[in-house]
């Protein structure tokens, strides 16, 4: 039987930042008719009772129903360490990070915290991720085995590094490339999952581990590869002094073979003039990590000047470098990150970042990301009264922009209402709890 659910609607018909706000729209009183897990019509709530008298409805009042939030970058091994006080990138990794990677090759563990990382990003409307593993096959297996139970459609990879990581923690040139195929052959389009060619960053691979990755990734051009890039001065000069006569940064990719469209560069802080012209050139994408940027004191990623350049950015958390698994909080800091670099980033551009940007970012905005007919319906269900303090601030609201935007800056898991996996109800939270909630 098919699903009518009925609430505030928010959908974009194009790319608020390059297209203007008219791109976004808006129903009061809307409407998502959900059929054997894809959205099958999106509309006004009265006329999409009357065309499908049969369909089950959810009413969920004054609730705002959007696509899920999809993170397009993150570590889900590092969710038991977020958080952790006082060090900048490399100490950081050093100090908090591989020591705790190291733990993944026990398989029950990577289980137990791949299973709280979907239950923590769930409860906060996160339906897709794009996530690192760690060296280990086993942080692989357990990453995509949680995701599938779920029904999620999820990207991950094994973090390729060959160098420059303690010991334990390192694969090499050959063993990156056979462990990597092997699970992409296990793994990749098995039912919603994707596969991503992973080496970690620069630093941490050999320029013979880099080649045997770009060679992979030229095998299976269908799946998407994922580093970081320029995250902060200090890692940028440690890459210049380790790959002496590449071009810049960015060139340690090329010339093995890691740049292309279907790329993916977490963070883009320092990029030199040719580094921006390439990555524009080729359409990689550019992952925004503010919570992250600001929280290891990296640095303000250029929005304005990247996406009027035409660049395709997508919003990420970076678990647990990012603060916080919540894409409302990764929107606030995308807002004050944009607003120290003097632009204010309008509610419906920090919402079509955390959604259809990101998604579009991951290439599957064919699949997911916003309420169109055909796409697969992973959904987020938003309370935009959802504590006092945002209540009495949405209530005085003019438009949905002023309702919404106190959620973007001050709402976290107690927001998301419920979630949406190809159709089906994960239950976040009790729906006796909404208030003005009508269930028929
Ligand atoms: N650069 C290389 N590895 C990492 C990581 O795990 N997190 C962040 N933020 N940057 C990185
Ligand atoms: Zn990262």
């Amino acid at each position: 039987m098919a699903d009518l659910l009925i609430g505030q609607t928010l959908r974009f018909t194009g790319n608020p930042m390059t297209e203007g706000l008219g791109t976004a729209r808006h129903s009061a009183r809307g409407g998502v008719l959900i059929d054997a897990g894809r959205i099958a019509a999106v509309g006004e709530a009265d006329d999409l009772r009357r065309a499908h008298p049969h369909a089950r409805v959810t009413d969920y009042g004054d609730a705002l129903i959007s696509a899920g939030f999809v993170d397009a970058h993150a570590h889900y091994p590092q969710t038991a360490m977020i958080a952790s006080w006082g060090k900048r990138l490399i100490d950081w990794l050093n100090t908090y990070t591989f020591p705790e990677e190291m733990k993944f090759s026990d398989l029950a563990y990577a289980k137990e915290i791949a299973s709280r990382y979907f239950e923590l990003t769930l409860a906060n409307g996160t339906t897709s991720v794009c996530s690192y593993c760690t060296i280990h096959p086993e942080s692989v297996d357990a990453f995509f085995s949680e995701a599938h139970r779920r029904g999620l459609r999820s990207y991950a990879g094994k973090t390729c590094m060959d160098r420059n990581a303690p010991d334990g923690l390192t694969d090499t040139a050959r063993s990156a490339y056979d462990d990597s195929k092997r699970l992409l052959r296990e793994w990749h389009g098995v039912d919603r999952l994707s596969y991503v060619v992973t080496p970690r960053f620069s630093p941490t691979s050999t320029p013979e581990q880099l080649e045997a990755i770009g060679a992979l990734w030229r095998e299976h051009p269908d799946c998407l590869m994922q580093t970081h890039l320029s995250e902060q001065t200090d890692e940028v000069a440690w890459v210049r002094s380790l790959f002496p006569t590449a071009r810049d940064y960015l060139d340690t990719y090329e010339a093995h073979g890691l740049l292309g469209a279907g790329a993916l560069f977490g963070h883009a802080i320092y990029l030199e003039p040719r580094e921006i012209d390439r990555l524009r050139e080729v359409d990689a994408s550019l992952i925004h990590c503010p919570t992250s940027n600001t929280f290891i004191g990296s640095g303000l990623f250029d929005m304005d000047g990247l996406s009027s350049a035409g660049h395709r950015i997508g919003l990420a958390t970076d678990t647990g470098g990012g603060s916080s698994f919540s894409m409302l909080r990764t929107m606030a800091a995308a807002y004050e990150v944009a607003q120290l670099r003097g632009r204010a980033l309008h509610p419906a551009e920090l919402w079509w970042l955390a959604t259809a940007g990101a998604a579009r970012a991951l290439r599957a905005d064919g699949q997911i990301g916003n309420l169109s007919p055909g796409l697969e319906a992973d959904l987020a269900i938003i309370d935009l009264a959802s504590t006092p303090a945002i209540s009495q601030r949405s209530t005085r609201a003019g438009d949905i922009w002023e309702a919404l935007f106190p959620t973007i800056m001050m709402g976290d898991d107690r927001s998301i209402v419920d979630v949406y996996v190809a159709g089906r109800s994960m239950k976040v939270k009790s729906l006796q709890n909404i208030e003005n909630n009508i269930v028929r």
